[in-house]
């Protein structure tokens, strides 16, 4: 198999002029990036949702950019032709425009981000503006946006109701103003997310977000079946790893019990 070109910015716009839906999922370290990358995949985000599948977090708000760069830098090691965005942690961007260019230059410098992602509109507007400004290609993040889960008083889908709805309506268009390349769409009513996407000339990346958004993402454990938790109403599981892992560990431990492993097939004789 040939080269993948590398996905960029520019080839996020082209595909949804062209009608070609964006394939984005997680990933945090370099294996999964790395046959991400060989299955096709457009843009691999580490995603903030790092701290809850990786680190145990109950929330993505303990996430630090230390974190977020640590696993970058696993990710990026792999060379992926997919776009590689890096999520912007709770309070690394909200509280001034100097925090948010310095720890957005941090996830291109040091975990070497192609881009990275904000949540929300408005209420980040110097953020947003001064990471754009600084060249950094952002991606918007709207609807149930993880970050304000207190504001929400819990995972809620957004954006239901007119007055709701064109609220949301007004925050997409102004993050297409302020320079925004493409939007995630989290947890909103497929209707708007169909009306955002229409409306837009950026791409919409959905995620519970029903199908009409320009593309699709998802975290890539639940897309596996890696977790034997809740599994939101969005999830499709495409494979059940967890158990599958559970089962390759059980009879690895029990041949190591009974002494069947490793036999002499899986070990160092004295000569080459
Ligand atoms: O943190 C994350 O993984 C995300 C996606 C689920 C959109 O923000």
């Amino acid at each position: 198999m040939g080269q993948r070109k590398s996905v960029t910015v520019a080839t996020l716009r082209e595909m949804k002029r062209r009608g070609r839906r964006i394939v984005a999922l997680t990933a945090y370290d370099c294996q999964m990036a790395a046959l991400e990358d060989r299955a096709g995949v457009d843009v691999i985000l580490v995603g903030d949702s790092l701290g809850m599948v990786v680190m145990g977090y109950e929330t993505t708000l303990p996430v630090t950019v230390d974190e977020v760069v640590h696993h970058l830098r696993a990710v990026t090691a792999a060379r992926p032709a997919a776009l590689v965005v890096g999520d912007m942690p709770f309070m690394s961007y909200q509280a001034a425009p100097q925090d948010a260019v310095r720890n957005a230059g941090r996830l291109v410098k040091e975990g070497g981000a192609e881009a990275v992602k904000l949540e929300g509109g408005r209420r980040v507007e110097a953020a947003l503006r001064a990471v754009v400004a600084a060249d950094i290609p952002v991606m918007g993040h709207l609807g149930l946006t993880p970050q304000s889960i207190h504001r929400f008083g819990g995972y809620r889908v957004q954006g239901r109701g007119e007055d709701a709805a064109r609220r949301l309506m007004e925050e997409a268009a102004f993050l297409q103003d302020v320079g925004c390349f493409a939007l995630v769409l989290e947890g909103v009513p497929w209707r708007l997310a169909q009306r955002v996407t229409e409306s837009l000339e950026i791409p919409t990346i959905g995620i519970g977000a029903g199908p009409h958004c320009d593309g699709q993402v998802l975290v890539v454990n639940d897309l596996l079946g890696m977790s034997d938790g809740f599994t939101p109403k969005f999830v499709r599981r495409y494979a059940e790893l967890s158990g599958t892992i559970v089962e390759a560990v059980r009879a690895w431990a029990g041949d190591v019990r009974d002494g069947a492993f490793p036999d002499l097939e899986h070990s160092y004789d004295d000569d080459a």
